[in-house]
């Protein structure tokens, strides 16, 4: 099974897809993980995309669908896979359509996060994750067990994203809302899109994306 999880920054893709990975043997591919491993490796794409993720802009369609490729070729995405963040504009969608049909694979369900943007600067801006082995976590919605301490591995060492200020998450929806959302209808007219409410507790949207993968409905 191949899906993708769509939605505006904080919508709750990387929360939902982990549980999902998990749930039904998939691998999750978040284009947003693997430019934050360039930049901090200082890669040549690391360095180009540092400014522009500060930024809350695109990385160009080019460079992301070739790492996109690339990484669809690893032997662990045979099992199925979870997109979170890719695709963002229209280019990337077309993009990907051929790279599946050239692969053989299929789209199984395209899944908006429905929320509101207007709670997206808390949900952003409190959001923060173990040092360690990247366990997330927010200031309100879901602290850890024992203050200060990663419930996973025990680390101690948090970290909180460079374009997490309330400024940069401002430019970010922008740009979800001006190249992201027309994939709605692009989804909608080849009859993959469901929506969910991303405003739910975590637990219920979990469960509503669960029946859209059991049922389909
Ligand atoms: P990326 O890393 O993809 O970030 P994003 O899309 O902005 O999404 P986020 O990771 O911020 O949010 P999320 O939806 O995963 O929410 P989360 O689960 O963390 O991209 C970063 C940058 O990389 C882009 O701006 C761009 O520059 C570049 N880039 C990446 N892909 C690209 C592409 N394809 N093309 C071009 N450029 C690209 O949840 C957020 C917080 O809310 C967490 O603390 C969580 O605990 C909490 N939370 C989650 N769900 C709930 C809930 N139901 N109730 C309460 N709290 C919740």
């Amino acid at each position: 099974m191949n899906l993708i999880l769509l939605g505006p920054p904080g919508a709750g893709k990387g929360t939902q897809a982990k549980r999902l990975e998990e749930r039904f043997g998939l691998v999750q591919i978040s284009t947003g993980d693997m430019l934050r491993a360039e930049v901090k490796s200082g890669s040549a794409i690391g360095l180009e995309a540092k400014a522009i993720m500060e930024r809350g802009e695109l990385i160009p369609d080019s460079v992301i669908t070739a790492m996109l490729a690339a990484r669809v070729e690893q032997p662990d995405a045979a099992r199925g896979f979870i997109l979170d963040g890719f695709p963002r504009t229209t280019p990337q969608a077309e993009a990907l359509d051929v790279m599946l049909a050239g692969k053989g694979l299929v789209l199984d369900h395209v899944i908006e996060l429905q929320v509101d943007d207007a709670k997206m600067v808390e949900r952003i801006s409190g959001r923060y994750t173990c040092a360690k082995c990247g366990e997330g976590y927010h200031d309100t919605f879901k602290q850890p067990k024992t203050a200060g301490v990663c419930d996973v591995c025990g680390g101690t060492e948090f970290t909180r994203r460079a374009d997490d200020k309330a400024e940069t998450v401002g430019a970010r929806l922008a740009a979800y809302h001006r190249q992201t959302a027309p994939l709605l209808p692009y989804y909608e007219a080849q009859n993959k899109l469901r929506s969910v409410d991303g405003m739910a507790e975590m637990s219920a949207v979990t469960s509503d994306l669960e029946r859209i993968l059991t049922s389909g409905a």
